[in-house]
C-alpha cells in the first residue's frame, strides 16, 4: 500500500449469503470491532440486505455498497436493479464485473463498461472486477488480459471520474478456492491495471487509483498481500461473512 498517495479500501462481497436479519446481525458484531480503521471499510451485500445493512451501519464507519447494477436507467428489464434506486437507497459503492458474474450471467466487457458509465452518473463508486484464468495465466495472457479488461471497463471513462474508481485485481483461480495469489503475483497483477490505467490516463491518475486484490484473501496472508506497494487493499469474499476475520484484515490494512 501507499497510503500517501492514495486510499486503502477493504471491502467484503457476501456474494449470495446473508438474509436481512443475519446481514444485521453481523453488522452489529463487525462495528465495534472496525470502528478504529484508518482505511475505508465496506461491504458489498445481496440487493434485499440493503435496508437492512444501511439501517445497521448508520453512525459507523461502515459503507454499503450492492453487489451489481443495470447499465439501463429505467424501463422493462424485469428483475434488474438501476444505479438510482441503490443511491436511493443509500448504497456508496457497487461491484461491477465480478467474474462469477462472467461466467454465470454472460457479462461481458462491453457491459461492465456500461455499468461503470451508469454507476459513476449516479453517484455510486465503482469497484470494477477484472483477472485471469488459470489457463489464460499458463498461457502468458495475464498481462495482456488484464490490461485489456481494464480498459474496456474504462471506455469513455474521463480521468476525473477516476478518483471514484476502484479497480479490483481477482484472478479467477484464486477466487474461493483456498488457493491465493502469492504476495509477488498479487502485486505483479495489480502493478498490470495500474500500468494501463497509465496507458489511458497518465502516471498521477494511475499513482492516485486504489487497486485492491481479492482471492482467498484471509486473516492469515492478509498483512503480506497488503504489504505490496501495488496492493491497495482487499476485495473479500469467504472471510468477510465472519466478523473477526474480517476486523483482522482491515486491522492489517491500517497499519
Ligand atoms: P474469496 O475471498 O471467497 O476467495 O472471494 C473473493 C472474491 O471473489 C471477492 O469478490
Amino acid at each position: 500500500m501507499k497510503k500517501d498517495v492514495r486510499k486503502a479500501v477493504i471491502a467484503g462481497n457476501w456474494k449470495m449469503n446473508k438474509t436481512p436479519s443475519e446481514a444485521k446481525a453481523l453488522i452489529e458484531e463487525m462495528k465495534p470491532l472496525v470502528k478504529d480503521a484508518t482505511c475505508d471499510v465496506v461491504l458489498c451485500v445481496p440487493f434485499v440486505d440493503i435496508y437492512a445493512a444501511v439501517e445497521a451501519a448508520k453512525g459507523s464507519n461502515i459503507k454499503i455498497g450492492a453487489e451489481n447494477v443495470h447499465f439501463k436507467e429505467s424501463g422493462a428489464y424485469t428483475g434488474e436493479v438501476s444505479a438510482d434506486m441503490l443511491k436511493e437507497a443509500g448504497v456508496e459503492y457497487v461491484v461491477i464485473g465480478h467474474s462469477e458474474r462472467r461466467t454465470y450471467f454472460a457479462e461481458t466487457d462491453q457491459t461492465v463498461n456500461l455499468r461503470t458509465l451508469a454507476a459513476l452518473k449516479a453517484g455510486l463508486k465503482p469497484i470494477i472486477c477484472v483477472g485471469e484464468t488459470l489457463e489464460q495465466r499458463e498461457l502468458g495472457y495475464t498481462e495482456t488480459l488484464l490490461k485489456f479488461q481494464t480498459k474496456m471497463a474504462l471506455t469513455n471513462v474521463p480521468a476525473e471520474a477516476m478518483k471514484d474508481i476502484i479497480i479490483a485485481y481477482e484472478p479467477v483461480w484464486a477466487i474461493g478456492t483456498g488457493v491465493t495469489a502469492t504476495d509477488d503475483q498479487a502485486d505483479e497483477g495489480n502493478g498490470f491495471v495500474r500500468a494501463a490505467i497509465e496507458e489511458k490516463y497518465g502516471k498521477d491518475v494511475a499513482e492516485a487509483t486504489t487497486v485492491q486484490y481479492g482471492g482467498s484473501m484471509n486473516a492469515g496472508n492478509a498483512e503480506g498481500l497488503l504489504s505490496k506497494v501495488n496492493v491497495d487493499g482487499g476485495l473479500i469474499g469467504g472471510a468477510s461473512l465472519k466478523a473477526p476475520d474480517f476486523a483482522t484484515i482491515v486491522a492489517a490494512a491500517s497499519k
